[in-house]
């Protein structure tokens, strides 16, 4: 009995083919960042973006004018604002979310992490506080009308006592602001 090698062959071979453009498409996902020449944590986080495969390119001109053209409110700006295929994400975004997002590509305008929380990435230190991944909808958004894309909570698993109601004020002071 001969068996048909070809045909299984050529299967591989197609599979192998998809397999590597699908790679090779994320690998060169360009991300724009636009950030203060000046700031360390923003350089952190683009060190954070390449260690889990981005290509980076930096603008050093600062953020704010970006933002406004992006439709990114103010109420959820932080000290670099990232471009990716006309999406916008603010802030020390983890980069496992952004791939997360850019997997199920939501409507939507984008991600934020508002203010710089101490424990995100690229604001590592010896303080670790909570913070929420924000999707904002639409241009324009305020931090009232997101809803939570994801959430670290250092406190989440050591805690027995019930977690405090989550409202927007009890997390001030948590987060280094900007201004
Ligand atoms: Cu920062
Ligand atoms: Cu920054």
């Amino acid at each position: 009995m001969k068996i048909r090698i070809r045909p299984i062959l050529h299967s591989v071979l197609a599979a192998c083919l998809l397999f590597g453009v699908i790679t090779y498409a994320a690998a060169t996902t360009t991300v724009e960042v636009y950030k203060s020449p000046t700031c360390g944590c923003c350089d952190k986080w683009v060190d954070h973006m390449r260690d889990h495969g981005f290509t980076v390119k930096t603008h050093d001109v600062g953020n704010k004018e970006i933002r406004k053209k992006m439709g990114m409110s103010e109420s959820l700006g932080s000290c670099h604002t990232a471009t990716i295929n006309g999406y916008v994400f603010e802030g020390h975004i983890p980069a496992p979310d952004i791939k997360r997002f850019l997997r199920e590509r939501p409507k939507a305008l984008g991600l934020a992490v508002p203010d710089m929380p101490h424990g995100s990435p690229g604001m590592e230190g010896s303080r670790v506080d909570p913070y929420s991944v924000l999707l904002v909808k639409e241009r324009g958004d305020s931090r009232r009308d997101t809803t939570i894309y994801n959430r670290y909570d250092p406190n989440a698993k050591s805690r027995s006592e019930p977690a405090q109601t989550d409202t927007e004020g009890a997390q001030d002071g948590s987060v280094m602001r900007l201004k």
